[in-house]
């Protein structure tokens, strides 16, 4: 969908990113955002970003050149940069505790977990040999990357939770700051974590503005945003933008299963809970039966990633059942605008329709 350049969502991120709207699709870890998913955000005007977080450097690569095929248009690759924590429970503790729900799956009890070795610094590599236009980072110091991404005319995008922290981001080199709010579904992007059980949460509607005044480059709202009205409030705070996530779960080319899906049409605004049960870092996530036994009486969780590691075969055991109760089912607090399955760009469309069609009406309620 062409806009004319004069359409008065354009904003100076749409000429720093080469895009015709100032929409981006969040980068979805788990295999949800798809190449067939990024191309086709990317073909409709907004900008696609591919997950590199829980996939091979290979997938990854795989997964760009698809993306590369399908669209010529800019599009990136986001990281999460959070290394493997320390301290957090006890693994025997813990797998007891998680005993429990894989009795309901006939499973084994848990034995001992070890952190994977990770093959970030091999994948970030490839991206740069790659010139993926946009390098998005989440949860870490970008720092190291910057200079790198920058030498190959690449944008670098830092997701931040408080105004500190894009203030830190900025001065490390980032060229655009996604500003989470706590409504975000997802891992909180804070950094470096403290040891609370809550990390900050700063709702969008206040962290936005306050981050437009602390820092000079584009700004990008995220957080509860799921419709034309969240678009056109991100540029009334000052937003140059806003990155959608849980919307573009239900578009037909994610890679949400069905399980999800079905959940994440029938949930309401209210079902949603930060949480470190399920992987050790703060989330936000819908309640099921493993949150909340979990935050009622589970111990304290593994530190990230090992919390994930231990209760990975609950995870895959309750999606071979189709049973929602014991999955990581990562979203955020817009949900009742989270209903119809469409096509990503029907979904760009909607979006940036319903922004004009709110701007529309507020100009004509000032005559
Ligand atoms: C299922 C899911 C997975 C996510 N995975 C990532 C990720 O891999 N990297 C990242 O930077 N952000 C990730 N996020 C957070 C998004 O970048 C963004 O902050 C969030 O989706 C915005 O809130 P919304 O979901 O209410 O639109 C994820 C969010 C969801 C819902």
């Amino acid at each position: 969908m062409d806009r004319p350049m004069g359409s008065a969502l354009r904003t100076p991120l749409c000429e720093l990113l080469g895009v015709s709207f100032p929409l981006i699709q969040a980068p979805m870890a788990g295999g949800w955002t798809t190449p067939e998913l990024v191309a086709a955000v990317c073909e409709a005007g907004g900008l696609g970003i591919l997950a590199g977080a829980r996939v091979s450097p290979e997938r990854l690569a795989e997964d760009i050149r698809e993306v590369r095929t399908r669209t010529d248009r800019p599009f990136g690759v986001n990281f999460l940069l959070a290394p493997p924590e320390a301290g957090g429970g006890e693994v025997a503790t813990v797998q007891r505790f998680l005993d429990r729900f894989r009795e309901r799956f006939d499973l084994p009890p848990g034995g001992d977990v070890a952190t994977p070795d990770s093959r970030l610094g091999e994948s970030i590599g490839m991206v740069l040999e790659e010139r993926v236009p946009v390098l998005s980072t989440a949860m870490g110091d970008a720092a190291g990357l910057a200079g790198p991404a920058h030498e190959r005319g690449m944008v670098v995008m830092s997701m931040v939770t408080t105004v500190e922290e894009a203030v830190l981001a900025v001065e490390r080199g980032a060229d655009v700051i996604v500003a989470q709010g706590a409504d975000a579904g997802g891992h909180r992007s804070t950094s470096p974590l403290g040891t609370e059980e809550e990390p900050p949460l700063v709702g969008t509607m206040a962290l936005v503005p306050q981050v437009v005044d602390a820092v000079e480059v584009p700004v990008v709202a995220a957080g509860g945003i799921a419709d034309g009205r969240g678009l056109l409030a991100s540029l009334a705070l000052g937003a140059a933008g806003a990155q959608v996530g849980t919307r573009f779960l239900l578009a037909r080319e994610s890679g949400a299963h069905a399980t999800y899906r079905r959940r994440l049409r029938a949930a309401v605004e209210t079902e949603t809970v930060v949480t470190r049960a399920l992987t050790g870092r703060p989330a936000r996530a819908l309640r099921n039966r493993f949150v909340e036994e979990y935050r009622k009486e589970g111990p304290t969780p593994l530190p990230w990633p090992l919390q994930s590691v231990a209760a990975g075969d609950v995870y895959t055991a309750s999606l071979a059942a189709d049973e929602e109760g014991y999955l990581p089912l990562l979203a955020g607090q817009g949900l009742r605008m989270v209903r119809e399955e469409a096509g990503a760009a029907e979904i760009v469309e909607e979006i940036v329709a319903g922004a004009e069609a709110a701007l529309q009406r507020l100009a004509g309620a000032g005559t």
